[in-house]
């Protein structure tokens, strides 16, 4: 909606507003009467404007877009947003940074997340990543604790990086994610200059029932570009809003971001035998053996012409799959599937898909009803019940997963009894770093852990010297520290052997 002339203001009921600029008084100079029903809708409206904000991920930026198939897939998935190459499908993008609150600046040292939702004939697909291919952990027990580490300590109400390295440090499997962190990487200069993945391992499923796990990559078509921490320490000095400013600029000015889509692809044979645990979501799969696949692009190419109404209200959640495309057996993956329509409930409410940017783009139907905030006709007077004998809300068979055969007993296993591979991945990102690019590594980790208890750094050194010895020595010497007198065994396969 837009302005015009002479247009009417009316009160929420339709009613016409006599005055927006003197209120109802008793006499010239007297107290206002509650009878003025429109400063109170006014005020009360007010009260109401702010919603929950995210837990994580709250300060983002969003944009609608179009996915073109560019290359055939559909050996590995008879998902109809792949099924003939020169395909397109409207989308939604929101990029966010992850620790700071809805007003926090962007250009901060952080993950950046990426979420897309492909409005799909079979219904909504969401894939909600990060900029990063890996995460901190890999068993959803540790997620709560993570954000009450990153977020702000609950008596300083200040940043505490003592409680977040001794958390980070406390998980060997975190290095990985804490290297790209702290690496250049940590703070891309924009959205639009930023690789994007799935992180977790998914899997697809073709027409002939067949099942093949994968991982999804995003890769920016403008380059990666990112920025030094003194460069964006001036950027935040004047300019709160950089990747929003960047990316809501280029979209206006007809210069739209676009990403290349791949995949890879692992069978279930090759995930049976794969040398570490293939849903293991703090490690990638090398390329070197399973190369990238290329599906398709995105370009983003229109701004929402209301932040609140498609970016604030937009609810994403790795749930949203279609046939063609399902889970695994990552714990990470499987507690988010809880996750995030469980946060839409809370911060949006019940009937959150009603919200036009989630609604589906093809005909659907729920037998949900009623609920607070319900917007459309509420199916009417169609029944809500199943089964019934009038042949309504069939479910339909036909788009069951094949089966997926598991093995053990159900208990709480260790997951370092399956794999304590930490260092490798760290140590082979660290080698492929440049030597500056190594040593802003230093730099970086060494800035963010001033005040950080020496025993917690010590620690953290240990994991880099375990990497790669140069990892260690070279934050170490950062820090004003050296290795003389430190143990630099590697205590995790003793815990692993004793088990
Ligand atoms: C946001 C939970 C791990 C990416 C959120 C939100 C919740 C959540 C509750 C707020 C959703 C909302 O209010 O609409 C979890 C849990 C995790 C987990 C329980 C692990 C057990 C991850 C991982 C990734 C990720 C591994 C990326 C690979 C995101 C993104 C958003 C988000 C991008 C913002 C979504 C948006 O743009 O609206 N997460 N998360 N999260 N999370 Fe996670």
């Amino acid at each position: 909606m837009t302005n015009s002339k002479n247009q009417r203001l009316t009160t929420n009921a339709g009613a016409p507003v006599v005055s927006n600029d003197n209120v109802q008084t008793a006499g010239r100079r007297g107290p206002i009467l509650l009878q003025d029903v429109f400063l109170i809708e006014k005020l009360a409206n007010f009260n109401r404007e702010v919603i929950p904000e995210r837990r994580m991920h709250a300060k983002g930026s969003g944009a609608f877009g179009t996915f073109t198939v560019t290359h055939d897939i559909t050996k590995y998935t008879k998902a109809k947003i792949f099924s003939e190459v020169g395909k397109k499908t409207e989308m939604f993008a929101r990029f966010s940074t992850v620790a700071g609150e809805r007003g926090a600046a962007d250009a901060e040292r952080d993950i950046r997340g990426f979420s897309l939702k492909f409005y799909t004939e079979e219904g909504n697909w969401d894939l909600v990543g990060n900029n990063t291919p890996v995460f901190f952990f890999r068993d959803p027990l540790h997620f709560t604790d993570l954000n009450h580490v990153v977020k702000r300590d609950p008596k300083t109400n200040m940043h505490n990086a003592n409680s977040n390295w001794d958390f980070w440090t406390s998980l060997p499997e975190a290095l990985h994610q804490v290297t790209i962190v702290m690496s250049d990487r940590g703070i891309p200069a924009g959205y639009r200059n930023m690789h994007g993945f799935g992180s977790h391992t998914y899997s697809m499923i073709n027409e002939a029932g067949e099942r093949v796990y994968v991982k999804f990559h995003f890769r920016t078509e403008q380059g990666i570009k990112n920025l030094t921490s003194d460069e964006a320490a001036q950027v935040i000095g004047q300019d709160r809003e950089s990747s929003q400013r960047d990316l809501f600029d280029s979209i206006e000015n007809g210069d739209f971001p676009k990403w290349k889509m791949y995949i890879q692809v692992m069978t279930e044979e090759q995930a049976r035998n794969h040398k570490d645990n293939p849903f293991d979501l703090t490690k990638v799969w090398f390329k070197s053996e399973y190369p990238l696949i290329p599906v398709g692009e995105f370009e983003l190419n229109r701004n929402p012409e209301n932040y609140f109404a498609d970016v604030e209200q937009a609810a994403f959640a790795p749930s949203n799959v279609v046939p063609g495309i399902s889970f695994s057996p990552d714990r990470m993956l499987q507690a988010r599937l809880f996750a995030y329509q469980d946060a839409a409930r809370y911060r949006l409410g019940v009937n959150s898909h009603q919200i036009p940017v989630n609604q589906p783009r093809c005909p659907f139907l729920v037998h949900h009803r009623d609920g607070q905030g319900r917007a459309d006709g509420n199916n009417g007077s169609a029944l809500t019940y199943y089964p019934n004998s009038y042949g309504a809300n069939q479910p339909q068979p036909e788009y069951k997963d094949p089966a997926l055969a598991l093995d053990g007993a159900a208990d709480i296993y260790e997951f370092a009894d399956d794999d304590n591979n930490y260092f490798e991945q760290p140590g082979k990102l660290f080698r492929l770093m440049s030597a500056e690019e190594q040593e802003r590594l230093f730099q970086n980790t060494a800035d963010n852990m001033a005040g950080v208890e020496e025993f917690i750094k010590r620690k953290h050194i240990l994991h880099c010297y375990l990497a790669d010895p140069a990892y260690g020595e070279g934050v170490a010497k950062a820090m004003g520290l050296t290795l003389d007198g430190m143990d630099l065994t590697n205590p995790y396969e003793r815990t692993v052997a004793a088990n």
